[in-house]
């Protein structure tokens, strides 16, 4: 049965760029968009789509609020949710104070499918369809996440840690049981509905180059898994990973010469990159995730958009909670706007929207399923009430246009704003 939804929609159909170009985005001020069986199956103007509509067609009445795709998250850690403004350190040491805590409470099967319980709903809560997710270094911890979203129908990808030196004891797998591990979570779960796998080392300080290189294995033998870790957060890592690796030609070449630089490998981060690490990251189709709230937060630096999109880079924005401080896109939007006023770029609200939509499923290579409302794509999406407090409705009752309504709901908007989540057709209820 078709179900039909009457509002305003907007979506992207490439990136508007510095200059907002607006021939990227699509918007439709009283627009109907139509799902079949978890599909788009029609989109435009409320005039032109109510008279093809099926006799039985449910019509949903939205008007007021705006309709875009489900927001996508490309980096964050479900088991640091308990973390949230941690303060008062730098990435090294925040890490061993407050991260590595919470992720050693994992090793209680109960507490993280607790923890998954409540992250997936609060993913959808604020909007969230699709995570790229860190789970902690035991295996049960990805089982606990996937187990989640699988009851949802949610696309998620999702990968078990693996950090086999200089890390805690009771944090640390070795390259054995971190190859098997992966490998049998792969066999089960990757795939699976809308699930999908990636290969998770959390970061070259926290892996032996033998864990490396079998992680690279995995990845090749499994070449549509995913891969996910951080590159260039903190001068002092940056500076530490120099020591350790002698012999390769810069951080990003760690990853490269193990074979963890490919197409779906995606990079948190990248706030210090040499000019070459852009280059071979844009030659080998590896993406970014941009997350500003975390770089603020610890102090990290500032994220050069211009470089990385001038490269053709493929970037996405992440939450990166627990260092990031919300898993709320709208406010990692409202960062990503600051970060590039301090460095004289602009980010305008419909690229900013890009950036969490069609940039992220780009950059996730997904862009053929998600991201954006083309017709025959997956029905994930949001219904955002600009009326959702007395503040957001006044400022945003006389607007002149969609791009001033966008950037009023991006720095005003947090999940009160997010009336509904709907993801493969279905609404989500938490
Ligand atoms: N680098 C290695 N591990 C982490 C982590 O958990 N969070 C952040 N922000 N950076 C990391
Ligand atoms: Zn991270």
């Amino acid at each position: 049965m078709q179900q039909a939804f009457r509002a305003a929609i907007l979506h992207c159909l490439a990136d508007p760029g510095e200059s907002g170009d607006s021939a990227a985005h699509q918007y439709f001020e009283d627009g109907i968009l139509v799902v079949e069986d978890g599909l788009v199956v029609m989109l435009g103007e409320a005039e032109a789509v109510l008279p093809q509509l099926d006799d039985g067609a449910e019509l949903r009445d939205r008007r007021g609020s705006l309709i875009v795709p489900g927001l996508i998250d490309c980096h964050v850690h479900y088991p640091q949710i308990g973390i949230v403004g941690a303060y008062g350190e730098k990435l090294l040491d925040w890490l061993e104070r407050y991260a590595f805590p919470a992720e050693r409470r994992f090793a209680d099967a109960d507490h993280a499918r607790e923890v998954a319980r409540i992250f997936v709903e609060e993913l959808i809560r604020n909007g969230t369809t699709t995570a790229l997710v860190f789970a902690s270094v035991h295996a049960h911890s990805v089982d606990a996440v996937f187990e989640a979203a699988a009851a949802r129908n949610m696309r998620l990808i999702a990968g078990k840690v693996l950090m086999d030196s200089h890390s805690p004891e009771s944090l640390s797998d070795d390259v054995e049981t971190g190859y098997r591990d992966s490998r049998a979570l792969i066999e089960r779960w990757h795939g699976r509905g809308r699930l999908g796998y990636a290969i998770t080392p959390r970061y070259a300080l926290s892996s032996s180059l033998a864990q490396l290189g079998s992680a690279g294995r995995l990845a090749e033998a499994f070449p549509d898994t995913w891969i996910q870790t951080h590159l260039a957060e903190n001068v002092d890592e940056v500076a530490r990973v120099r020591r350790r690796f002698p012999d390769a030609g810069n951080y990003l070449d760690v990853y490269d010469r193990v074979g963890l630089l490919r197409e779906r490998a995606v990079f948190a981060h990248c706030l210090h990159l040499e000019p070459a690490e852009v280059g071979r990251l844009a030659a080998a189709g590896g993406a970014v995730a941009h997350c500003p709230t975390s770089n603020l937060f610890l102090g990290s630096g500032l994220f050069d958009l211009r470089t990385l999109a001038d490269a053709a880079v493929r970037v996405g924005l992440g939450t990166d909670v627990g260092a990031g401080t919300s898993l709320s896109l709208l406010a990692t939007m409202s960062e990503a706007y600051k970060v590039l006023q301090l460095q004289d770029q602009t980010l305008p609200p419909t690229r900013a929207l890009y950036l969490a939509t069609l940039g992220a499923a780009r950059a996730l290579y997904l862009d053929d399923v998600i991201g954006n409302f083309a017709i025959g794509k997956e029905a994930d999406f949001v219904v955002l009430d600009p009326a959702a407090t007395p503040f957001s409705a006044q400022r945003t009752r006389d607007v002149e246009s969609v791009e001033a309504l966008l950037s009023a709901l991006i720095v005003l908007g947090d999940d009160r704003h997010v009336a509904e989540t709907w993801i493969y057709g279905r609404e989500q209820t938490v």
